[in-house]
């Protein structure tokens, strides 16, 4: 039940309050599949053009294109003098800005004058998307590279109304298909949660290029290519299976955000294997009813865990293996290193990280049920293993070693085209965080660039984006699912 402080905040009068103090309604995010309502606005600073091949992958045709700063019908925008107002004629939906090629700190110009005006003309929940160059040489193209980290930061402490900014990095000759999965899930809602943030996309040798355009584009009734709206995303009929036909094994699905994963990657056509502890089995069996799939009760810390999650896959769902593991199941046992004995540390190892390179393991090596080449390995890290978090040194010992097992994976399971990737989330409301005392639990929630908690179905979509097919450029990268937590790094 909510304290007293809490439900005196939540109250109307408390409400005026609390926005006095600073603690105003946060905004309202686009979330889903939902693509912005206004206009996609393409900015090439200096000659690319995978991202509008990109985006035409997608099925979206710019509107108002921008080629070095100056509109197509020959606005110059910003420049030295006042910007022409309105710079892109009304609101737009996102921005999306090809940097590819920049490399000099005269031309940082351009980007200025491109976002300038779209800090202002961005709707609610709108997108800016940044696309850099992975590899640059010579100091000031690297000077350059890390500037657009930089801008990307400071854009997504700026930005209002839910809106939001990511970089992609990208290596030079990237197929424009390898690139589509990343643009639709940053331009849609499913990424609400993910800003500031600056991941690579590198090349796949996927299906990526070879799927059909409708695996990839997001399909909205009365959408015409560029334009969507959430009302019309409303009503959660599926539309979209990208993972139909395929196995996903989530482990702690029985609640929380593993219970979200399941429910999303299910939504996108997948085969669920809901596993949790035997303690859960009640509401595990309830959700693997809901989604068609099937429960497991496994404690992940079980010698066997990884053999058991393979016998199952392999008599309840035929011998297609696994294409998406999802280690997920996860616990705390908080408190400050001068009173952590040794049982807490080692509960919170062996669950967060010793379970899964055993289970890892035991899929990996080519056993009936285990990990199909081309398939998708996927942990929970937290931002507490990215910048460390007082109270939490074995959480964060474990969180942090994720972060570290899959970096080290990734180039070892390229050749069997398999991803592994981590999410790590910020402060994200469930039971987990709900245990947090009210006066803290708000100021984790509103200590970052979208002044919330993230829901259960933002991790959830940034895992579904990861395990998709045509994600499989995307490896060895560690996306925080944290609204640009300000806390730490
Ligand atoms: N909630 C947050 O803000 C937050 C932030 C960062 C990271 N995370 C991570 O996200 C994951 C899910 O967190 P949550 O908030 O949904 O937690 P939760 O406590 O609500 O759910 C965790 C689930 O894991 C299951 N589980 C625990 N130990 C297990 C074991 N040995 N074997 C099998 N299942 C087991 C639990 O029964 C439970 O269903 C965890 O890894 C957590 O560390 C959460």
């Amino acid at each position: 039940m909510a304290g007293l402080l809490e439900r005196a905040v939540t109250s109307g009068p408390g409400r005026a309050v609390a926005g006095r103090l600073g603690l105003a309604e946060p905004p309202h995010l686009r979330r889903g599949r939902a693509l912005p309502a206004g206009p996609v606005v393409l900015a090439s600073l200096a000659g690319s053009d995978l991202a509008a091949r990109s985006l035409a992958i997608l099925g979206l045709a710019p509107g108002s294109p921008v080629l070095d700063g100056t509109l197509l019908d020959g606005t110059v925008l910003d420049g030295t003098g006042e910007d022409p107002a309105p710079a892109y004629q009304g609101h737009i939906g996102a921005l999306v800005v090809d940097a590819r090629g920049l490399v000099t700190i005269a031309g940082l110009e351009k980007l200025r004058a491109v976002l300038r005006p779209a800090m202002r003309a961005l709707e609610a929940s709108g997108r800016v998307v940044l696309l850099a160059d992975a590899d640059v040489e010579g100091p000031e193209a690297s000077a350059v590279h890390q500037a657009l980290d930089g801008i990307n930061r400071t854009v997504g402490k700026e930005l209002r109304g839910g809106a939001t900014t990511n970089l992609v990095h990208i290596p030079s000759d990237l197929d424009p298909g390898d690139l589509a999965s990343t643009l639709s899930f940053l331009l849609e809602g499913r990424s609400a949660f993910v800003d500031g943030q600056a991941w690579t996309v590198g090349p796949s040798s996927s299906l990526a290029s070879a799927l059909p355009k409708s695996a990839l584009a997001p399909e909205i009734p009365g959408a015409s290519g560029r334009f969507g709206s959430e009302g019309a995303d409303e009503g959660g009929e599926e539309r979209h299976a990208p993972l139909a036909g395929r196995v996903v094994v989530v482990t702690g699905a029985a609640r929380g955000i593993g219970a979200q994963i399941a429910t999303v990657a299910a939504r996108d056509g997948a085969t669920v294997v809901c596993v949790d502890v035997p303690a859960a089995g009640e509401p595990l069996a309830a959700l693997a009813n809901q989604l068609r799939g099937s429960a497991l009760q496994q404690d992940v810390t079980s010698p066997e865990a990884g053999e058991r999650i393979a016998a199952h896959v392999a008599s309840r769902h035929g011998g297609a293996g696994i294409h998406g593991m999802v280690h997920n199941a996860g616990i705390t046992r908080d408190k400050l290193l001068v009173n952590t004995d040794a049982r807490r540390w080692s509960q919170v190892l062996e669950v967060n990280l010793a379970a899964q390179l055993r289970i890892n393991q035991a899929l990996l090596d080519g056993r009936a049920g285990g990990i199909t080449d081309g398939g998708r390995l996927v942990s929970i890290a937290s931002t507490s293993g990215i910048a460390g978090n007082k109270g939490q040194a074995n959480y964060a010992a474990s969180k942090a070693g994720v972060i570290g097992h899959v970096r080290a994976l990734a180039p070892e399971l390229a050749g069997r085209r398999i991803t592994v990737n981590a999410v790590a989330p910020g402060f994200i409301e469930t039971e987990m965080t709900a245990k947090i005392p009210f006066v803290q639990r708000e100021v984790f929630r509103r200590a970052n660039s979208l002044g919330q908690g993230g829901q259960p179905v933002d991790v959830a979509e940034t895992i579904c984006y990861f395990l998709q097919p045509a994600s499989g450029g995307v490896t060895g990268q560690v996306i925080r699912v944290c609204g640009q937590n300000l806390v730490g790094q």
